[in-house]
């Protein structure tokens, strides 16, 4: 027996129309009317609206920073992404300096490994560059890790140098491969910060100053050209900036095979949040850092006309006494926000119900073009027969309001505190289960599965 969804509208990244929705066993198996056979469970969602399965394809769960994790680990990370809508993540594996490819890649399995409500796979972000971890890589993209990241800030841990950049994008090229890269140039970084700290700031507003929009732009352009020449698709993940979106598009303008990616912060909040100071500043330190009022009105609108591909959350999170660390310098703030749980509400809510983002778009760059550009779709990020039965019952009425007291992250403040929403996840289910029902997960049991991703399409 199988479920039917009836009465609701369904929405996809090409329009929406009214219609029910067949799951049987783990899939999808027909869109239309008529649908329901002897002894399956018909569900009534009239005013309802179904999205795909929400795909995240930029967490951090369990992230080992200097002498702490992020606070969110494989457990209630991805229990807060289903709550609030999103069926897959896809995380960053590291393979930290002496660590191979492998040994990575087999760490974020212990992590992860019978602790994932949601489904789940990796991407590999390496840190340092030599035949070896090149001649692992055929195995790695074999395996199903056909995305890989650099960073070019982090000085003196992620970071890599332009040599590196160019090498891993040349072999990563060359295995169909998509090579996901954050932009900002690190040493910039380290040496503004240094003057700040010398001169006496030391609070949250420096970590803003030390890497202003130059910083990213100057990164991206360079990047840009790096991957350009080595022949292969680059993926700028958390663009924060318009200057940086400036250069994105001229590239794809040229023809180059670039994609782009935003998050929520970036197109919600602004800097200003730095100048409170003290905890209350540093619980917005991430990195890039917030920018100018004004700046996030340009990215709603490269988000709007498609030139920015997919919205992600990067989320990572940390405690207000982990970053309490970094009160007197902040250099030692560790960096990110929790923000897998509400990606969905904020983007329907601040996006859609505004008239910012038009209903395809939304579920365009939140659920179909992350699952097509990182090997998952049609599998997942599409409600059709043959997709697995993720899919998200939207409730467009219902209005709430973001508290950190109330949330499945586990984290004790979010950076929308006291935000207003509109529409509200109501129930979702993972591959033909209902796992949600009214905002609480049905299940203690993690059902999530590992995804193997296929390589990226030539
Ligand atoms: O501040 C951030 N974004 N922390 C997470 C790691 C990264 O740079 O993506
Ligand atoms: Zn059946
Ligand atoms: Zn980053
Ligand atoms: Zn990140």
């Amino acid at each position: 027996m199988g479920t039917v969804l009836a009465g609701a509208t369904i929405c996809g990244s090409s329009g929406s129309f009214r219609a029910d929705l067949r799951m049987d066993g783990e899939t999808i198996d027909a869109v239309g009317f008529g649908l329901a056979r002897p002894g399956d469970d018909v569900v009534d969602l009239e005013g309802r609206l179904l999205f795909p399965g929400g795909v995240d394809v930029h967490t951090h769960f369990d992230l080992p920073l200097a002498t702490m994790s992020s606070a969110d680990d494989f457990a209630s990370g991805t229990a807060a992404a289903l709550v609030g809508g999103t069926t897959t993540v896809v995380d960053y594996a590291t393979a930290f300096r002496g660590e191979s490819p492998s040994r990575g890649i087999e760490a974020w399995h212990e992590r992860a490994r019978g602790r994932a409500f949601c489904d789940y796979g990796f991407h590999l972000a390496l840190t340092e560059w030599s035949e070896a971890v090149s001649a692992e890589l055929a195995d790695v993209v074999s395996g199903g890790i056909s995305s890989f990241k650099l960073y070019m800030a982090y000085k003196g841990s992620l970071q890599v140098d332009d040599g590196t950049l160019y090498r891993a994008a040349r072999r990563i090229g060359e295995l169909g491969g998509l090579l996901c890269v954050h932009c900002e140039n690190g040493d910039l970084v380290a040496e503004r910060a240094a003057d700040l700290v010398a001169s006496g700031l030391t609070g949250p507003e420096g970590h803003g100053r030390s890497r202003p929009p130059l910083v990213e732009i100057e990164a991206v352009r360079r990047m840009i050209a790096i991957a350009e020449l080595a022949g292969c698709p680059l993926y700028v993940v958390h663009v924060s900036t318009a200057g940086a979106m400036e250069a994105i598009v001229a590239a794809r303008r040229a023809g180059q095979s670039l994609f782009a990616e935003t998050c929520p912060q970036y197109l919600l909040l602004d800097e200003s949040r730095y100048e409170k100071g003290g905890i209350e500043g540093a619980a917005f330190v991430l990195s890039p850092p917030l920018r100018p009022v004004g700046n996030g009105p340009l990215l709603w609108g490269h988000l709007a006309r498609g030139d920015i591909d997919v919205v992600a959350t990067d989320h990572c999170s940390f405690t207000l006494a982990q970053k309490a660390v970094g009160l007197d310098d902040f250099r030692l703030i560790p960096n990110g926000l929790p923000g897998v749980e509400h990606r969905l509400s904020l983007l329907y809510s601040e996006g859609v119900v505004r008239g910012r983002l038009s209903a395809e778009r939304f579920v365009e760059s939140c659920c179909t073009a992350p699952a097509r550009l990182f090997g998952l779709y049609p599998r997942k990020g599409l409600l059709a027969p043959g997709s697995d039965g993720d899919v998200v019952v939207f409730d467009p009425r219902q209005e709430w309001t973001i508290r950190a007291s109330k949330q499945r992250q586990k984290v004790d403040s979010t950076p929308y505190e006291g935000l207003d929403v509109r529409g509200r996840v109501e129930s979702v289910y993972l591959r033909g289960r209902q796992v949600v029902e009214g905002g609480s997960l049905l299940d203690g049991t993690p059902q999530g599965l590992y995804l193997r991703r296929r390589p990226f399409p030539k």
